[in-house]
């Protein structure tokens, strides 16, 4: 079996981190049907430091969820390295470390993809984290910073000298935000042929053809997969039964609507019905995308305050779809 450091990973498809979406009850959703790692939404290393009390629930997790990464982030190398030895302590099975995330707070505050600026700094980060710890440690990158970078060679250089134990590429640059016709599978590639530590291909995944082409195109050991998760929570399952035999995973309504309503009573169960029900709005919207009256039902899923109300009107879409 493929491993990343001592962590054996099956299936080769992995659920990427979302903040605001893959938290403990989303991970386990995905993983009652198949994910070789899930990671945590992104943590915050300076919030861990001062024991931020929302930065520390996001670290929360069940034992079914294994393996699973904690991905952290921040610019300073000392409190990453904190970061990542508290991550350790608690039980995660590998650490990864957030050198991606393009959003303008992050990225004003010199941490995720504004690291990709200051490959001196990557290293001082790599260094320091991988001396804090024993456990497996994997970062995560785009392809650089400004339009026209691609660092994924220095970087990967870096980062296998470094010891990470894999790199996840996500091949865009960061002013490229998440435009979708600038994917470019062809820096997974050049990083694959870069490195010798197992590489994580993402981006741009919207079918289950789509990662057996990107296993084949660009030669990665593993395949992240992010936004075609949402509403669809067996999609890695599916993809991974796709490459292996050609045929796809499908569920029938009945079956979708159990999925949902056991991810409204994980949710609720872990973040009371309050904050709950709050946010399994976005995430149920995405699970009745295409469904017929879909956009009504949306509008109604806003006044919907209780668990029970939520579950009822979920369970009235789906009767009227006729299944
Ligand atoms: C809503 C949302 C939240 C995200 N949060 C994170 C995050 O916390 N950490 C991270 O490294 N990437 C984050 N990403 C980027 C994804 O992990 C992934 O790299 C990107 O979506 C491309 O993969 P996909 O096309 O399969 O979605 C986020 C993306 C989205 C859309």
């Amino acid at each position: 079996m493929q491993k990343i450091g001592s962590i054996e990973v099956l299936p080769n498809i992995l659920l990427a981190p979302l903040a605001g979406f893959t938290d403990s009850a989303y991970r386990r959703i995905v993983k009652e049907f198949s994910a070789g790692i899930v990671y945590t939404e992104m943590i915050s290393s300076m919030g861990v430091f001062y024991k931020d009390k929302k930065t520390l629930e996001l670290m929360r997790f069940y034992e079914e969820e294994r393996p699973i990464a904690a991905q952290i982030f921040g610019s300073i190398p000392d409190k990453l390295a904190y970061a990542a030895s508290v991550m350790e302590d608690a039980g995660f099975d590998l650490v990864d470390i957030n050198m991606g995330c393009p959003t303008p707070k992050i990225v004003k505050s010199g941490a995720g993809a504004a690291l990709l600026k200051d490959l001196s700094l990557v290293k001082d980060i790599i260094k320091a984290v991988r001396k804090a710890i024993k456990v497996p440690l994997t970062i995560k990158i785009r392809k650089g910073f400004a339009k026209k970078d691609n660092v994924v060679k220095e970087v990967g250089k870096i980062a296998e000298g470094e010891g990470a134990n894999a790199i996840a590429l996500h091949g865009i640059t960061a002013e490229e935000f998440f435009k979708s016709d600038a994917e470019d599978w062809s820096s997974i590639k050049t990083l694959k042929k870069t490195v010798k530590i197992p590489v994580i291909g993402n981006g741009g995944i919207k079918t289950e053809e789509d990662v057996l082409r990107m296993f084949k195109e660009t030669g990665v050991d593993y395949v992240m997969v992010g936004r075609a998760t949402m509403g669809v929570p067996y999609f890695i399952k599916s993809a991974f039964l796709y490459i292996t035999t050609g045929e796809k995973y499908t569920l029938g309504l009945k079956e979708k609507l159990y999925i949902i309503v056991r991810h409204i009573k994980y949710e609720v169960q872990d973040k009371g019905e309050e904050r709950g029900i709050r946010e399994m709005r976005k995430i149920i919207s995405h699970y009745v995308k295409g469904m017929k009256n879909a956009a009504r039902f949306r509008e109604r899923l806003n006044g919907v305050a209780t668990e029970k109300e939520m579950i009822r009107l979920v369970e009235e879409i789906f009767s009227a779809q006729g299944g």
